[in-house]
């Protein structure tokens, strides 16, 4: 794929101890390519919403109007803030939100209200007037406790300063279901649909990730390019060893019945770090699974953990090392870099900064990360690279399509069901009933039960 590479040859058999073969990657060949087919003949949600240029016109028009607000604050969580925070952290300057609206080409600020932590709420209330902020609520199921509790503070705000709800506010969830789409008909909020088929960690090219993108001068027409790019890339190839999602599904798929139980996405780049944010949510509530489609107990699943070159190298690289051998990890690289440093020639007699003394900055990142990779290589621990050849909106979209693909294809070798997260929801049943919600009595007993039967231990 131009513009997104994938270097497996630190994961195979030979390269590295204990790796997978190409023999064992052909033995399920056979499961991998019944998966194509029927990617092909019944694509997922997220890849027919792709398909819907009207929705992506409609949000370019709502983006002019939201632009000339001061502040847009996504008030979401999981799925529904996830894949904003990685395109703002990939996309836009690192310091966005304290640049001068000049230097943001005129663009708003943008903000993430998810957490519930009483303080950080307190302190983004202090960022923002919101006489000259816009919120987008967004809830697929309209009923989060925690995106709930923000939008009755933000709703509260406007309420108190006398503020029209219909001008600050902006719904985005299910269409036809769930508390804020009732608001949004009754009290003429404008509001965005998450297609039902399309669930929240797969909905980032939806209006979820969407519409904040466009507000702040992000190409979302690119980032969908991009994503169907990816797409096509993927079911046009048949070849197992030749198409990288089969490939690298195959690969995880081995690897975790190899006993490697966790898979670290490391970016060397600041840009790309909060992008492992998201794919921990998509890998880990996706394949994270009690039973498979039969029923039988399973317990799949890989622990996704993030980490980022080069800090972790001084704080996470010794354990990859030399810790138990059961990670497969991912190394994200950029190619191109957009702005670069070069470092200056000082100090030309001291062997200890002389070979740095007029090298590019990325020159040492990228050799770091070669090194790390060659060294954990060495030591029988297995690694692929992705490369960006450069970090664009295309690229993004690239990258969050093929991901979704590959968790679909890893879903499937599991047998489990990658798009359900029964685990989610009842967590969100036991905070209803602790929160005394009306309705969730009997869970509320149940959980008054369980507590009862728990020899506490507290020091
Ligand atoms: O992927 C998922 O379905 C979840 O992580 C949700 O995105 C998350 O729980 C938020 O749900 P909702 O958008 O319904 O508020």
């Amino acid at each position: 794929m131009i513009g997104l590479n994938f270097d497996f040859t630190n994961t195979l058999d030979g390269n590295v101890n204990g790796g997978v073969s190409f023999d064992e990657v052909k033995s399920i060949s056979g499961r991998l390519h019944s998966f194509l087919e029927s990617f092909r003949q019944s694509p997922p949600g997220f890849v027919k919403v792709l398909e819907n240029s009207d929705e992506v016109d409609k949000i370019m028009e709502a983006a002019k109007k939201y632009g000339e607000f001061e502040n847009f604050v996504v008030v979401g969580i999981g799925g529904s803030a996830l894949g904003v925070q990685a395109i703002q952290t990939a996309l836009l300057h690192p310091a966005w939100n304290s640049l001068e609206r000049s230097a943001r080409s005129g663009y708003p600020r943008l903000f993430v209200m998810d957490n519930v932590d009483p303080e950080h709420i307190a302190a983004l209330m202090d960022l923002i007037n919101p006489s000259k902020t816009v919120f987008n609520v967004i809830s697929k199921s309209g009923s989060t406790s925690e995106t709930m509790a923000n939008y009755l503070v933000v709703r509260g705000l406007l309420e108190s300063l006398g503020l029209d709800p219909k001008t600050h506010l902006v719904f985005t969830t299910d269409p036809n279901e769930g508390a804020l789409r009732k608001i949004s008909i009754d009290e003429e909020i404008p509001n965005f649909e998450i297609p039902s088929n399309v669930g929240g960690r797969f909905s980032v090219l939806t209006p979820v990730g969407l519409l904040a993108s466009a507000v702040v001068g992000v190409d979302v027409k690119a980032m969908i390019d991009g994503a169907k790019e990816s797409v096509s890339n993927f079911i046009s190839q048949e070849d197992t060893l030749k198409n990288p999602v089969l490939f690298n599904a195959a690969l995880h798929y081995l690897y975790s019945k190899k006993g490697k139980r966790i898979s670290v996405m490391m970016p060397y780049s600041n840009a790309l770090y909060t992008l492992a944010d998201w794919y921990r949510q998509l890998w880990a509530e996706s394949l994270g699974k009690e039973k498979d489609l039969t029923g039988e107990v399973i317990n799949a699943g890989q622990t996704p953990v993030k980490s980022l070159g080069t800090i972790d190298q001084h704080s996470q690289v010794q354990l990859y090392m030399e810790g138990p051998n059961d990670k497969i990890i991912t190394f994200l690289k950029v190619e191109k870099f957009r702005r670069n440093v070069r470092i200056p020639k000082i100090y030309e007699d001291k062997k200890e900064f002389a070979y740095l003394g007029g090298k590019e900055m990325s020159k040492l990142i990228n050799s770091e990360q070669e090194a790390t990779a060659l060294a954990l290589t060495e030591k029988g621990r297995p690694n692929l690279t992705v490369s960006f050849e450069k970090i664009d909106a295309k690229e993004i979209g690239k990258f969050f399509a093929y991901y979704e693909s590959l968790v679909a294809t890893v879903g499937y070798l599991y047998g489990v069901n990658p798009f359900d997260q029964p685990g989610v929801e009842l967590g969100k049943l036991n905070t209803y009933s602790l929160m005394e919600r009306e309705g969730y009595e009997s869970q509320r007993k149940h959980i008054e039960e369980i507590k009862k039967t728990l020899k506490h231990f507290i020091i």
